[in-house]
């Protein structure tokens, strides 16, 4: 396993440019199935996640041609819709790629995805949309396979706002005979994102963005150019790690309209902030105050924004209170920052930060993707040195991590495992 080396101290200073959002680039990928032919990607992450879905394609025989940031997908010889164990077990997102191999096959095969480390994600709710609209679910054993002579539109009542099964139930009525309409869908972003690229290829698609979407099936759909949106967390990512060390940051090519609800609460905390479209500015104090958080689907907090927010916070003035609402486990991080010097105690859904003066270096280890992050960030504030073990989990999601920060003047070093 890889380590990054942090010594605290430093401001984060300077300006930094966004890369291309991983949640959106998931569905996105796994939609050039659909199109049976070339889609142009462009502001790709080049990150371990999206190489993951490369890999699965290839093995499902697409042809990937990666220059930079920009991706170039030929699905047109892809013969199997059976997804490979390995990679499922690897990356519980690629169950993404089953919504997208029922709408061009109605048939797809692949095993329930492994165990993860920030709760127990079940795929119930990708299932029952997939019932609905007329396909055989068959589970044999931690395999599931899935079957229907052809899928016809029909409504999809979600039970929560799924992201990921939103997206499935998408990628799977693209092509079906009539329309299918999804209630109490989920709102986030990165569905608006994908519904422009399928638009884009021919479907007929509205509403994303809202709890309804709209799915008029079509026959065919054609080859697409398309550019990815800004990542929200990686921008939410770098403000809090200049409101913790009290700098000053200016990001490029972001969207500031995604991320609305953090920039309230780091206003809240007394940083200050220059918003505009795609550009934002942040000056932080010296010292944070402390606030209130609860984590909601989107427009609410970002559960993603859970573990680095609140890290920001165990050196502000006061205590704040954190109530994690969507995932059951995403308060591993805290058991790390404890060792670090943090006052955190878990009660339920329910953190209490109290605000420290000092965190100490120690060896710590990431135990999730943005958990690993707020470790990291942790280090920047830490007196003396801290080692970030396991940080195969910061590479799976964030691009150039240690080179963005070493540019914006944090000591850190990266040792490779190898
Ligand atoms: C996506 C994001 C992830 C983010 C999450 C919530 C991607 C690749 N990942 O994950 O970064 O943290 O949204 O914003 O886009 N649930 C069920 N049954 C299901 C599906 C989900 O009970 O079939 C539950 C989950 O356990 C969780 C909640 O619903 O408690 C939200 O999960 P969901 O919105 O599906 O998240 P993901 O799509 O997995």
């Amino acid at each position: 396993m890889s380590e990054y080396i942090i010594k605290g101290g430093k401001k984060v200073e300077g300006e930094v440019t966004i890369s291309g959002s991983k949640n959106a680039s998931l569905p996105i990928i796994a939609a050039s199935i659909l199109n049976q032919g070339k889609t142009t990607l462009y502001n790709v992450p080049n990150i371990h996640d999206t190489q993951m879905m490369y890999e699965i394609l290839k093995k499902l025989g697409a042809v990937v041609t990666k220059k930079k940031n920009k991706v170039i997908i030929d699905t047109s010889g892809i013969a199997k819709y059976d997804i490979p164990e390995e990679l499922m077990r690897q990356m519980r997102s690629s169950v993404i790629f089953v919504g997208a191999l029922i709408g061009r096959y109605g048939k797809a095969t692949f095993s329930y995805p492994g165990g993860c480390d920030i709760g127990t994600r079940p795929i119930d709710l990708h299932l029952k949309a997939f019932e609905k609209l007329g396909i055989n679910i068959n589970k044999n054993y931690g395999n599931i396979s899935c079957i229907c002579d052809k899928i016809i539109g029909e409504k999809i009542d979600l039970d929560f706002p799924s992201v990921g099964a939103t997206e499935n139930a998408i990628l799977a009525a693209v092509l079906a005979t009539g329309k299918t309409i999804i209630t109490n869908s989920a709102r986030e972003p990165e569905i608006i994102d994908l519904q422009n690229l399928l638009n884009k290829m021919g479907a007929k698609i509205k509403g994303a963005g809202t709890d309804v979407i709209e799915i008029e099936g079509v026959k065919k759909l054609k080859d697409v150019s398309y550019n990815i949106m800004p990542d929200r967390i990686e921008t939410g990512t770098f403000l809090c790690m200049a409101a913790m060390t009290g700098g000053e940051i200016q990001l490029k090519e972001v969207n500031s309209s995604h991320i609305t609800p953090v920039i309230h609460k780091l206003e809240e905390t007394g940083c200050q902030l220059e918003v505009h479209k795609n550009e934002i500015k942040m000056q932080a104090p010296k010292r944070l105050k402390a606030v209130d958080i609860k984590t909601m689907p989107y427009p609410g907090f970002p559960t993603d924004m859970q573990s680095i927010f609140a890290t920001a916070l165990t050196m502000a003035k006061g205590t704040s209170l954190i109530v994690e609402n969507l995932f059951e486990n995403r308060y591993k991080y805290t058991q790390e920052l404890i060792r670090m010097g943090a006052k955190i105690t878990i009660e339920g859904k329910t953190a209490v930060v109290k605000g420290v003066r000092k965190l100490y270096g120690a060896n710590v280890k990431a135990t999730d993707l943005r958990g690993g992050a707020a470790l990291v960030m942790a280090g920047m504030v830490a007196k003396g040195e801290t080692k970030v073990e396991n940080i195969e989990y910061i590479l799976r999601g964030y691009e150039r991590f240690d080179e963005k920060l070493k540019k914006l003047g944090i000591d850190i070093r990266y040792l490779s495992a190898n």
